[in-house]
């Protein structure tokens, strides 16, 4: 339809229509025995026949074969305006994929992109229009339950996931048949939350926000989601979804973007509780004037906007620009003219955990997966005697959370997995944790695999916690398996960063699996056989302790560093330095940094050069490093890159990652890994909102993760001398 078209369906419409376009109604109300059970004003709701058919959006899921029948219901209203269906489609709609932080892991932001191809597909084929993902959150707190859903802690590095998602789930444009509209979330620094408490207050400097959190929103942006969901949160004191700054300033002047807003659930309401707002007319008004379009779950726009707009009639073109980009976005995917478009019961079933799909589940799955520790017991051989052991040695729910559309019956479990490599295992009858059976097992066997970390339902929204170790049943068996003599192979399933460090040194081998998807049970055992290699590499730092928290590798450096982060970044936790910045009870750094990860074979780092000491404006340098393959398999190696800049007008964190490199070598083999370093990676935001190039000394480092690196450098000078 034209835009013109739209126009005239603009100025056709009643207030009342208007005010039904910028609502969303859940799916559940289209069900026969629906009685309201919502939160917030949403629970008065009276679902009458007009509102279903004239509801701007929907959200939730029913059978292909009712959203096909809905999809046509949506749009026999008066004005033919078909209804927009949205879901979280977070890592897989009916084939599971890792959760993100796994996937995360991989660095391989083409393997994000299939990955949300697949679910595009999947999900578009079942009714849905547009995903609540990617969610760019940078995460420097594992206590919060939501980091599962995010790509960890590095801005750079969720930039190019968020863009690869939004690019997977949107393919060709959202115009085509399989695709989804994406909607980044949550809008902005939800991450941040303080004490990784969910829906706690963030706060922050401008500068931070911009350097670090926003970075990865806008990358989404920018690759073209339509739609952008506001966070629950506070920025500079004011909620985000009443945010004008955030919403209107920064998101659309500056960043251009002209898709639509939508709030997080009831989250219009919530201003009500964060004390911004006395009523739902206010809380309505102040959301439309900050630049929200759509009201998820709180009825405040449905219920209130129209009385606050006898008040304030300067409202009302504000409602129409809303009305007019929710039209835009419904035109672009072509529902006007058929607004079924894309669902296809028929072909939805047959891309259910095809064949195709389930074996990108399975690459996926193998690498997202971290091996944190191997003294010389990995790769077990297929004639090892194994004994199977620990609370989530059974789990049926290897999907991870935010994957309600997938069914834990069709995910392989670790038994499962095991059983078809042919594996030789024992099991215990009374328990996968009783002691003395375990025990027993374990003296007649070569390796004890104990498989522990959290259940799925201890992750994602709402399930902060301060415990971050395994539970206790598992770290008794394993002291007592270790008394014994037994060698044991740790196998983490979790959600988040866990505290390893007091069952680190009884373990013989750790691999971090966190939750795997469909095929888990199998890329466990895959990577446990050498059948697959582990190859991923942390994308957050696993702390040595709760107290550690927040932790994260590019920090600022401080007026007291330890010794050897006055030069480049916290390495040395000398004992006899007093009145610098440390703990007396434990290292300030991590037992894992960012960017860790062996595998079964090593790697060697040699020759760190750069093409020239100076760099001037419009220049570029390489930087160029030699990595040996010295074990005796093929490996792919994550080969990364910092800078840091050691003198700036603010102070400026002690190393950033610039780029990497996936490289592949074959055992024996050297290559040169050569990265471009433009002015782009040497800018900053500054403290007056301008991004910045100062002149001057820059670092630049290279190597296997974020503490054993390389070093050179060279001067960024505005002019050559002559
Ligand atoms: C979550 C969002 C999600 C929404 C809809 C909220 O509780 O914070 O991430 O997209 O629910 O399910």
């Amino acid at each position: 339809m034209e835009e013109k078209k739209l126009q005239e369906l603009l100025n056709n419409m009643t207030e009342k229509e208007k005010l039904v376009q910028v609502f969303q109604l859940a799916a559940c109300c289209y069900e026969e025995d629906f009685t309201p059970n919502f939160t917030g004003p949403m629970r008065d709701i009276q679902v009458d026949d007009t509102l279903k058919k004239t509801a701007g959006s929907v959200i939730g899921l029913l059978e292909p074969e009712e959203m096909q029948r809905l999809q046509k219901l949506c749009a026999s209203g008066p004005n033919h305006i078909p209804a927009l269906f949205m879901l979280d489609i977070i890592h897989g709609f009916k084939t599971i994929f890792p959760i993100p932080l796994g996937l995360a892991c991989s660095w391989d932001t083409e393997l994000m992109q299939k990955t949300c191809r697949v679910a595009a597909r999947e999900a578009r084929a079942s009714g849905i229009h547009a995903t609540f993902a990617p969610m760019a959150d940078l995460v420097r707190d594992s206590r919060w339950g939501r980091v599962m859903e995010s790509t960890g802690e590095d801005p750079w590095l969720n930039a190019r996931f968020a863009e690869a998602a939004v690019k997977g789930f949107q393919g060709e444009g959202v115009g085509e048949k399989d695709s989804l509209m994406s909607c980044v979330k949550h809008f902005a620094g939800y991450g941040a939350a303080e004490a990784g408490r969910e829906y706690n207050t963030v706060d922050m400097s401008r500068g931070v926000l911009r350097d670090m959190y926003l970075e990865a929103y806008h990358a989404a942006v920018e690759a073209g989601c339509r739609l952008v969901m506001t966070a629950f949160n506070t920025i500079e004191r004011v909620p985000a979804t009443c945010n004008k700054w955030l919403l209107t300033t920064l998101l659309r002047e500056e960043w251009g973007f002209d898709g639509a807003v939508i709030t997080d659930w009831n989250s219009m309401n919530e201003l009500l509780a964060h004390s911004v707002a006395g009523d739902g007319k206010e809380a309505a008004g102040k959301a439309l004037k900050a630049g929200v379009d759509i009201d998820m779950m709180s009825g405040h726009y449905l219920f209130d906007l129209g009385k606050k707009m006898e008040e304030e009639p300067e409202l009302r073109p504000l409602l129409d620009q809303a009305v007019m980009r929710i039209l835009r976005l419904k035109n672009e995917m072509g529902l006007f003219e058929d607004p079924g478009r894309g669902t296809d019961p028929k072909l939805a079933r047959q891309l259910y955990l095809c064949e195709e799909h389930r074996a990108l589940a399975l690459e996926a799955a193998h690498k997202s997966m971290v091996l944190l520790k191997n003294e010389r017991v990995l790769p077990l051989k297929k004639e090892c005697r194994v004994t199977l052991a620990g609370s989530m040695a059974g789990a049926e729910n290897l999907l991870g959370g935010w994957s309600f559309t997938g069914d834990a019956q069709d995910c392989i479990t670790i038994p499962e997995g095991l059983k078809q490599i042919g594996a030789n295992v024992a099991a215990p009858r009374h328990g996968w944790i009783d002691m003395d059976e375990v025990c027993a097992l374990a003296r007649q066997s070569d390796v004890t695999l104990l498989i522990g970390g959290e259940p799925v339902e201890e992750t994602a929204e709402a399930n902060s916690k301060t415990n971050l170790r395994l539970k206790e049943e598992d770290r008794k068996l394993l002291y007592s398996l270790k008394e014994q003599g037994s060698r044991v192979v740790l196998v983490v399933l979790s959600g988040r960063a866990f505290v390893l460090s007091d069952v680190e040194p009884y373990c013989d081998a750790i691999l971090q699996a966190w939750f795997p998807g469909t095929e888990a049970g199998r890329a466990i055992a895959d990577i446990l056989y050498g059948i697959a290699q582990p190859e991923g590499k942390l994308t957050i730092s696993f702390p040595y302790t709760e107290g550690q928290l927040p932790l994260y590798y590019n920090g600022f450096r401080t007026g007291r560093p330890q010794k050897e982060e006055a030069l480049t970044g916290g390495e040395i936790n000398e004992v006899d330095e007093i009145y610098v910045s440390h703990y007396i009870d434990c290292q300030n750094k991590p037992l894992y940094p960012f960017g860790y990860g062996l595998s079964y074979t090593d790697y060697a780092y040699r020759d760190l050069k750069l093409s020239s000491e100076y760099m001037y404006p419009g220049g570029t340098i390489q930087a160029s490093v030699k990595v040996k393959n010295t074990g005796e398999r093929v490996g792919r190696e994550i080969v990364q890159l910092y800078l840091c800049d050691p003198v700036g007008s603010v102070v400026r964190p002690v190393k950033e990652l610039k780029a990497y490199r996936l490289l592949e070598l074959q055992p024996g083999e050297e290559q040169e890994c050569i990265f471009t370093i433009s002015e782009e990676d040497l800018k900053f935001w500054d403290n007056e909102e301008k991004k910045v190039l100062e002149p001057g000394r820059f670092i630049v480092m290279a190597g296997p993760d974020s503490e054993r690196l390389l070093k050179s450098e060279f001067v960024y000078k505005l002019k050559k001398e002559r």
